[in-house]
């Protein structure tokens, strides 16, 4: 049996667990397999670049972040696009059939998620196993990497509650989530931020302000804010998307939290400050809950296959 593994899209955590647990659980149920592992996500599919692995390659990766596989980008709404003459979707079935896959196992989060089904459409056998922090995945309770992530953001909100209340100061932590509030809302409660915004829920500048300065007024000395990176406001959703952009651009694209910290500014008297950990939520090792939850995804995947 051959079985094709790719990572896609932006990373997390637990991509290596969850193929250890897989090909640990494949070869525990026979032992003529192989695997075919395509570097750099859909691009290795589509182009041919790929390695041919056995268990030892999967071996001491449990705890261990990244990706073996390498991982990028492939937005699926350009899939169909020939791009100079160059099919992509065809490009991707060619190189499944010239080696003979009985499977492709899709590590990915949902644009992956698209691109697998535009495969399994074409009658190639795809499994697909749910990553991402934002934990966005229609379909699923938990992806994996979001505990990952919302331990890291977690400890950084911590991280700032002592040194806002040194300066007794208002600091705005901007987490990932484009259009998911997950990641911020659960490591908001679990760092105790003051005020948690997300991309679901437009916020009120005035109502922000008012609820900080009565937060201040009553004897609380610094304030926390953990706001998703795709936080819109309430004036913000009446704009057109070509106006949304174009107020965007006249502000310098500047980034949710640094949009909040001038619209702040302006209305609260006190110093503002702005911490964006950025990729730092995806970096390092899983989280002893991705651990698990990735061996048991790998061996759900073994058992799919
Ligand atoms: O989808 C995961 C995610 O980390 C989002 O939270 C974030 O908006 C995006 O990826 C960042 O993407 P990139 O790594 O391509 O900058």
């Amino acid at each position: 049996m051959r079985v094709g593994i790719l990572t896609s899209g932006g990373d997390c955590q637990a991509l290596n667990a969850t193929m250890r647990g897989l090909v640990k659980a494949l070869y525990q149920q026979r032992k003529d397999i192989e695997i075919i592992g395509f570097l750099k996500g859909y691009q290795g599919l589509m182009y041919e670049k790929y390695k041919k692995m056995s268990l030892s390659d999967f071996e001491d990766i449990l705890n261990v972040g990244g990706t073996i596989l390498g991982s990028s980008r492939c937005p699926f709404k350009k899939m169909r696009v020939i791009e100079d003459g160059f099919d992509k979707v065809e490009a991707m079935k060619k190189t499944y059939k010239k080696l003979k896959l009985d499977c492709l196992v899709v590590l990915g989060g949902n644009g992956s998620h698209k691109t697998a089904n535009l495969l399994s459409e074409k009658g190639l056998n795809i499994v697909t196993l749910p990553k991402t922090i934002d934990n966005d995945i229609n379909g699923t309770d938990v992806t994996f990497g979001f505990q990952s992530a919302i331990d890291i953001a977690t400890r950084t909100l911590d991280e700032l509650h002592t040194t806002a209340k040194s300066h007794g100061r208002i600091m705005i932590a901007e987490i990932m989530g484009n259009k998911a509030g997950w990641l911020t809302l659960y490591s908001g409660i679990a760092g105790k931020a003051d005020v948690i915004l997300i991309p679901e829920i437009p916020y009120n500048i005035e109502k922000i302000s008012q609820y900080i300065k009565d937060k201040l007024k009553n004897g609380r000395k610094h304030i926390i804010l953990a706001v998703a990176e795709g936080i819109i406001s309430q004036e913000e959703t009446k704009l057109s998307k070509k106006e949304l952009k174009q107020k965007r651009s006249k502000d310098g694209y500047i980034s949710a939290g640094y949009r909040l910290e001038a619209e702040l500014s302006e209305k609260i008297d006190g110093e503002v400050r702005v911490v964006v950990p950025g990729h730092i939520q995806r970096g390092g090792n899983p989280c002893a809950f991705d651990r698990v939850l990735t061996s048991r995804i790998g061996v759900k995947g073994a058992e799919l296959i």
